[in-house]
């Protein structure tokens, strides 16, 4: 029970020091100092989920801090006796409050501590990245959601040296697990021993730095609190459902590297909270009976050759590690990793061409597993080549379509990507691939790409292919027919998707991805409404129900048509009250007026009615500033992103903007009268082509943004001023 008291006795310590530092700050600056975490709507994560306190200055963090100390344990010297867990448990969230106060004063008083965004550039000493902002959360936390991210390990301390921590680091990259890092071991960081290892760290290849000391423990927790808001739709202050609903869904634990003292024990028996368990690689006594969990709480005593396992054993996790003939290291935490100039061996593409086709072909055609390089191998290449190269992957099933072609040829990116010290970019004909010098060292060749492409499409895609061959072409004469070839290939497809209408599929399809964060939210994906979260399609919907029939993509058959001109059909609206619970029995698909479609939070843009324009508007989730409606796409998200239909408001897929039947029960995109500039040029050719269609060839121009206006008012002004559609239009409501 030893190191139980030490758990409490760290909370006070804790909480004692944070308030002392608090006082002192109150003085300095009063009681209405601004306290935030940059770019979050969330406030202090831990405290806002659980306590429902949104911390915005001072005097609200003092509330907290209260709480903090209240829920310190009055006789500590009998805790030995104590029965159950309540007091420790409390303890340790009492120490996680004053943390997280403590961390927030720190972003006002040491601005640069931390380095906003994802990245981290330790040449320049910028290594600690503090609380992910909003956007982060929403892309990463959706890893979560759809299981490319098992889970996370929170590791505190460092490793007894660089080499240790690298090979701890990479066996959970391989496991595709997230390492979240604060705390240190008598000054040593395990992050700093990864970059002496020359290891990348940052959200991208998800070993994310984050503070060096061990209250950032807090950036963790709230990463977690914060995910189960945004995507489960978890009521600020639920304390209860936000912290079973990470226990049930996240899988996380703690990896303590050094002797866990009073601070790090505190922090140890928080953490158990969310039912994440600490594995130390220190001999400490039991301190926590099991009874909560189904696993022990706190495990010591692990060398670190069995960590990695015994961490996951005990979280009763299951993470597969993926396997591919090559010679290097394989997973999707490799994806994000850069090849920099100074490591580059080789590259293919970028000034030269080149080009990725899959295309379809008969079972005798070809031979699986073949994979050919004609042209010059990895032997004829030297330090700093620049090549041609054309990637063929020819796919034969009996169940294999040639509308699965796309779907198998967008995962190239990132299935070249996995493989650690190579890196992809670009797709179609305007690829580019870079390897590594370590890469090339341990022995990778441009044959590997075809074997990744073949080993993972049959593990990905074997309920729809029998056999994958794959040529590669490194000659330039090889390489200019190939694209020539691919060229028209992309044509013919495009024009195919471009041209399906709802009117003449009689077969749409549900996506109850999302389910498993937003319990009431189904998707209806028809071939003019893209999926909100961007990734599905109609096509991509079907190729799945082929792949997974009894996956989150079923068949709906969208039956009598109720309403033509707001787009609802019953069969859609049976599966919806169905599928949701009796939660929505009926939607529409082109309004975002009348009862729009249920918005989920992982949504590229959300629109909102701008009454006063007699239009909409539309913020997708990169642009951080304000919008005319009055709420950034973060507050936007929070307030709807939890499965409801909102009328006035409605999540959507970029891509949606431009298909004829965005929002058509409403007027069509001639209603759009203010979206991001980013997102205009992003959406340009198609905005271009849509206004064409509508008779307003420079609508793109008549749309403001941001750089023109944000309020409402000025909006208006500019639409007159310009001669927009909408202000001639019939009121929108
Ligand atoms: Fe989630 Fe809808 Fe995208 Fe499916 S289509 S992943 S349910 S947002
Ligand atoms: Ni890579
Ligand atoms: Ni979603």
């Amino acid at each position: 029970k030893l190191v139980a008291f030490a758990a409490i006795q760290g909370a006070y310590e804790i909480v004692t020091r944070v308030e002392g530092i608090y006082e002192k700050a109150l003085e300095k600056y009063g009681p209405e100092q601004k306290l935030a975490f940059p770019n979050t709507a969330y406030y202090l994560p831990i405290i806002y989920s659980l306590l429902g306190i949104p911390v915005t200055d001072m005097a609200t963090a003092g509330k907290a801090l209260k709480v903090a100390r209240k829920l310190l344990p009055a006789h500590v010297q009998n805790f030995n006796h104590l029965p159950y867990l309540g007091p420790l448990l409390d303890a340790g969230m009492a120490a996680l409050f004053a943390e997280e106060v403590l961390e927030a004063i720190r972003y006002f008083e040491q601005p640069d501590f931390y380095t906003l965004g994802e990245e981290c550039d330790p040449a320049s000493g910028k290594i600690w990245l503090g609380a992910a902002d909003d956007t982060i959360l929403r892309k990463r936390g959706v890893e979560f959601v759809d299981g490319s991210a098992p889970g996370f390990a929170a590791i505190v301390g460092a490793a007894p040296n660089a080499e240790i921590a690298k090979e701890i680091a990479e066996e959970y990259q391989r496991r595709s697990l997230y390492v979240f890092m604060a705390g240190n071991r008598m000054g040593t960081t395990f992050t700093e021993q990864l970059i002496e290892a020359g290891v990348q760290v940052g959200w991208n290849t998800r070993l994310v730095p984050f503070s060096p000391d061990i209250s950032g423990a807090v950036f963790a927790l709230g990463f977690a609190n914060r995910a189960a808001m945004a995507f489960g739709g978890v009521k600020p202050g639920d304390y209860k459902k936000n912290l079973l609903y990470n226990k049930d869904r996240v899988f996380a634990f703690v990896n303590a590297f050094g002797e866990v003292n009073a601070e790090w024990a505190a922090n140890a028996a928080g953490c158990v909270n969310w039912g994440f368990p600490t594995i130390a690689d220190t001999d400490i006594p039991e301190i926590l009976p099991t009874g909560v969990c189904t696993y022990e709480h706190v495990v010591g005593n692990i060398p670190h050759s069995e960590m990695v396992q015994k961490s996951v054993e005990v979280r009763g996790l299951k993470t597969i590690v993926t396997k591919v003939d090559i010679p290097l290291s394989y997973g999707a935490a490799f994806e994000g990793e850069r090849v920099r100039k100074d490591d580059l061996f080789v590259e293919f593409g970028g000034k030269k061409q080149a080009t990725e086709l899959v295309e379809m072909a008969e079972m005798d055609e070809i031979e699986d597993n073949k994979i050919v390089v004609i042209g010059k191998e990895m032997d004829d290449v030297k330090k700093g080549d620049k090549l041609d190269l054309g990637i063929y992957v020819q796919v034969a099933g009996r169940k294999f379509q040639p509308d699965f072609e796309p779907i198998l040829e967008r995962q190239i990116h990132h299935l070249i990507n996995y493989a650690q010290g190579v890196m992809h970019i670009g797709q179609r004909d305007i690829s580019w691939i870079r390897l590594g010098q370590p890469a090339v060292e341990k022995g990778f060749k441009v044959r590997h790409i075809g074997q990744i492409l073949h080993d993972m499409f049959h593990k990905e895609f074997g309920s729809i292919l029998d056999k994958v061959q794959v040529t590669l072409y490194t000659d330039p004469k090889d390489v200019k027919a190939f694209t020539e070839k691919a060229r028209a290939m992309y044509k013919a497809r495009d024009s195919r998707v471009e041209n399906m209408t709802d009117e003449n599929e009689e077969i749409f399809y549900s996506c109850t991805l999302c389910q498993s964060f937003a319990p009431s939210h189904v998707c209806v994906v028809s071939p003019e409404r893209t999926g909100l979260c961007g990734a599905y399609n109609w096509m991509d919907c079907k190729a799945s129900f082929e792949i997974n029939p009894t996956g989150p993509n079923q068949p709906i058959e969208k039956g009598e048509c109720l309403d033509p001109k707001l787009g609802m059909w019953k069969g859609c609206n049976d599966f919806v009250a169905k599928a949701s619970r009796g939660k929505i029995s009926q939607y529409n698909f082109y309004s975002i007026v009348y009862e729009p479609m249920t918005t989920c939070g992982c949504c590229e843009c959300i629109a909102a009615l701008l009454p006063g324009c007699n239009g909409v508007m539309t913020v997708h989730r990169d642009y951080t500033g304000e919008t005319p409606c009055g709420m950034k796409f973060t507050t936007l998200a929070g307030v709807m992103g939890g499965g409801q239909s909102s009328p006035g408001f409605v999540g959507h897929s970029k891509y949606n903007i431009i298909q004829r039947k965005y929002i058509a029960g409403d007027g069509g995109i001639k209603r759009m009268v203010w979206m991001p500039k980013s997102l205009k040029e992003e959406l340009r050719e198609g905005l271009l082509r849509r206004g064409e269609e509508v008779g307003v060839p420079d609508l793109i121009d008549k749309i403001c943004d941001e750089t023109i206006a944000i309020d409402e008012a000025s909006v208006y002004e500019y639409l007159q001023k310009v001669g927009h559609p909408a202000v001639e239009m019939d009121p929108i409501v």
